[in-house]
């Protein structure tokens, strides 16, 4: 017979409160100290003190700030930046983060000429600003603002963006992108499976001229060409395809009674990363319930955070179009008037994408010529 371990946890110790997020000591900050994002052993410390109220900081570790909207994604300047694949006019994604697991670029189409196929990983788009065509092996697929765009890896493709701004946010991933199991949320739950669309055949240009597709391939580009539009496949079956949705068809669970962790805001899962949608959403609304993200230090991931739109309530300076990068082993948290000015504010507006990566990520020469230097200091 096996002796009943004794359950020891969770151990308390001087002032705390037993409902974590809720209620806090007077006077205290709460802080969370847990592994494997929020989903592993936790402990939540309680201080007199903001842990991001350091006077200053020696040495490489630092939160990091880039203002994205000044980067002009062309092909002289993915060249000059980075050298992590295409820099063909049409189409130069400008690497700015990466690691062995997942890349972030910066992208901004022009009507492509040639196709592209990226035999590294699965492209997800997010679509700052823009909108157009998508032409891909299993068909077309129209995009706006706002969508997520699910490429798998080998697919060939091509965007005809319409005119105008365009700016994508590129997620590139060593290793097949899914989506979170609802458990107990049920299949229908964040979004319903058949809010996702899908490519359509149609008509394509047959024009017969030379064709070329761009594969890359350990980030090197090689050239295919063929005497005719490599979009003739004229029918399918399976389920593997290039896939859609846009962030206003995905509905945030929310507790009116409890902050819940990024989490729950999963929207893409891949090997060792995330990708969390936050949107619009009430706040919590009973009194003693926080309503901004509790201070932590992210100890088992790098969290990189897009902000595309709306007012990002926990920061304070950030607009749509900057990102931010708070690597593992330094705190993060609400800026100091976030906590009071949650208060007067029923909901969020805010639409970010968030990228947490278990392994380090690494700046790019591209992302540290965006770099706010002074961000460290944004919490005084
Ligand atoms: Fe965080």
């Amino acid at each position: 017979m096996s002796k009943k371990e004794t359950p020891l946890f969770p151990l308390r110790k001087g002032l705390h409160t037993r409902q974590a997020h809720v209620d806090l000591p007077p006077g205290t900050f709460e802080e969370e100290h847990a592994r494997q994002g929020f989903y592993g052993r936790t402990t939540h410390l309680y201080r007199l003190h903001p842990v991001t109220d350091w006077t200053r900081i020696e040495g490489p570790l630092r939160p990091h700030c880039y203002d994205l909207n000044p980067l002009k994604p062309s092909a002289e300047e993915a060249i000059r930046l980075s050298m992590f694949g295409s820099t063909e006019a049409g189409f130069a994604p400008i690497c700015l983060l990466h690691n062995s697991d997942v890349a972030l670029h910066w992208v901004a189409p022009d009507t492509m000429d040639f196709f592209y196929r990226n035999a590294d990983g699965d492209d997800v788009y997010y679509i700052h600003a823009g909108a157009g065509k998508l032409e891909t092996t299993f068909g077309a697929l129209t995009y706006a603002t706002g969508d997520y765009l699910v490429i798998p890896r080998g697919t060939t493709y091509r965007f005809l963006p319409e005119s105008g701004d365009q700016r994508y946010l590129l997620i590139e991933s060593f290793s097949e992108v899914t989506i979170p199991d609802r458990n107990q949320l049920g299949p229908n739950a964040i979004f319903d499976p058949a809010m996702v669309d899908t490519p359509e055949l149609e008509p394509y240009d047959a024009t017969p001229r030379e064709w070329a597709v761009h594969i890359k391939r350990e980030h090197q580009i090689t050239k295919v060409f063929y005497p005719f539009n490599p979009l003739d496949v004229v029918g399918w079956k399976g389920d593997l395809t290039v896939w859609r949705i846009n962030v206003k068809d995905i509905r945030p669970i929310v507790s009116a009674r409890y902050h819940l962790p990024p989490s729950a805001h999963s929207t893409f899962i891949a090997n060792n990363f995330v990708i969390c949608s936050f949107l619009p959403r009430p706040f919590e609304e009973e009194e003693g319930a926080m309503r901004v993200p509790f201070f932590h230090s992210n100890i088992d991931y790098d969290e990189v955070l897009f902000y595309s739109a709306g007012h990002f309530f926990s920061r304070d300076g950030i607009g749509a179009g900057m990102m931010t990068w708070h690597p593992q082993g330094i705190h993060h948290g609400p800026h100091p008037k976030a906590i009071p000015l949650s208060r007067t504010k029923d909901r969020t507006d805010e639409v970010a994408v968030m990228v947490d990566t278990a392994r380090p990520l690494q700046a790019t020469p591209a992302a540290e010529l965006m770099e706010n230097l002074n961000y460290w200091a944004s919490w005084k």
